[in-house]
């Protein structure tokens, strides 16, 4: 766990690990997250010329049933963040089949012939969420369509204007995202502040998903605002 000063200085130390990252393997494979908080990750890493021509970015999650040109597209917020940024040339996505059972066998079998995730990249939902892992989540959640909790629809309201946002998702499943041999978990904002106390300090629990991450290999880099110097048990 690092608590850094605020969002800037987060996510620059964010693009300081990502950046060793690849430079140390430069075919990594990232699950990139969007949402508010790695944007400015994202931007940052971009600015600094690193060659990601043989990383691969796989997706996350995505709303089930839009296209990838409509103004929601999880995969174009991607798209338009990271992978054209960076200059990535390999992608797995999520939703791209017709149907959603033949995307997440489709999304699993792609993963699995990466040989796993190296790093994931994550935000933290504000109710615990990873992805569109919703609580109540386990750890060996498959890769799967899910519905959103009004927390949920909530927050990702505040992405799409008067758009409506989609009441149901794929979500990269949490046996993905705990598998991964490390996670950079980011969390910005007093908003955060409970939820990331109670992912911390909590026994892992089905009503937090982010509580899972425990006892994976994750880096918690949180702002000053997020985390507020509660006494928490520490992630490795
Ligand atoms: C969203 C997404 C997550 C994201 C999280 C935090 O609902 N499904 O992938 O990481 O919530 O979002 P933000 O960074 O905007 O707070």
């Amino acid at each position: 766990m690092e608590v850094l000063g605020d969002a800037e200085v987060l996510a620059e130390r964010a693009a300081d690990l990502i950046g060793d990252a690849l430079r140390e393997k430069p075919n990594l494979s990232v699950l990139v997250a969007t949402g508010h908080t790695p944007m400015a990750t994202y931007a940052e890493l971009a600015l600094r010329g690193l060659d990601a021509s043989r990383l691969t970015a796989v997706q996350l999650d995505e709303y089930l049933g839009v296209g990838e040109d409509d103004p929601r597209s999880l995969w174009g917020w991607m798209r338009r963040s990271f992978v054209e940024p960076l200059g990535v040339k390999q992608v797995v996505r999520l939703g791209d089949a017709p149907d959603p059972d033949e995307a997440c066998r489709r999304y699993e079998s792609e993963v699995a012939a990466l040989s796993g995730i190296d790093l994931a990249v994550l935000g933290l939902g504000p109710n615990g969420h990873l992805g569109f892992n919703e609580p109540l989540c386990g750890p060996g959640a498959r890769t799967r369509v899910v519905t959103l909790t009004p927390a949920s629809l909530a927050s990702n309201a505040a992405y799409w204007g008067d758009l409506p946002v989609p009441s149901r998702a794929l979500t990269a499943g949490m046996d993905v995202i705990l598998s991964a041999r490390r996670i950079i978990l980011l969390v910005s904002g007093s908003h955060k502040r409970d939820i990331l106390a109670r992912a911390l300090r909590e026994p892992p629990t089905p009503e937090v998903p982010a509580s899972w991450l425990q006892g994976a290999n994750t880096t918690v880099l949180a702002d000053r605002a997020a985390w507020g110097g509660a006494q928490g048990r520490a992630f490795p």
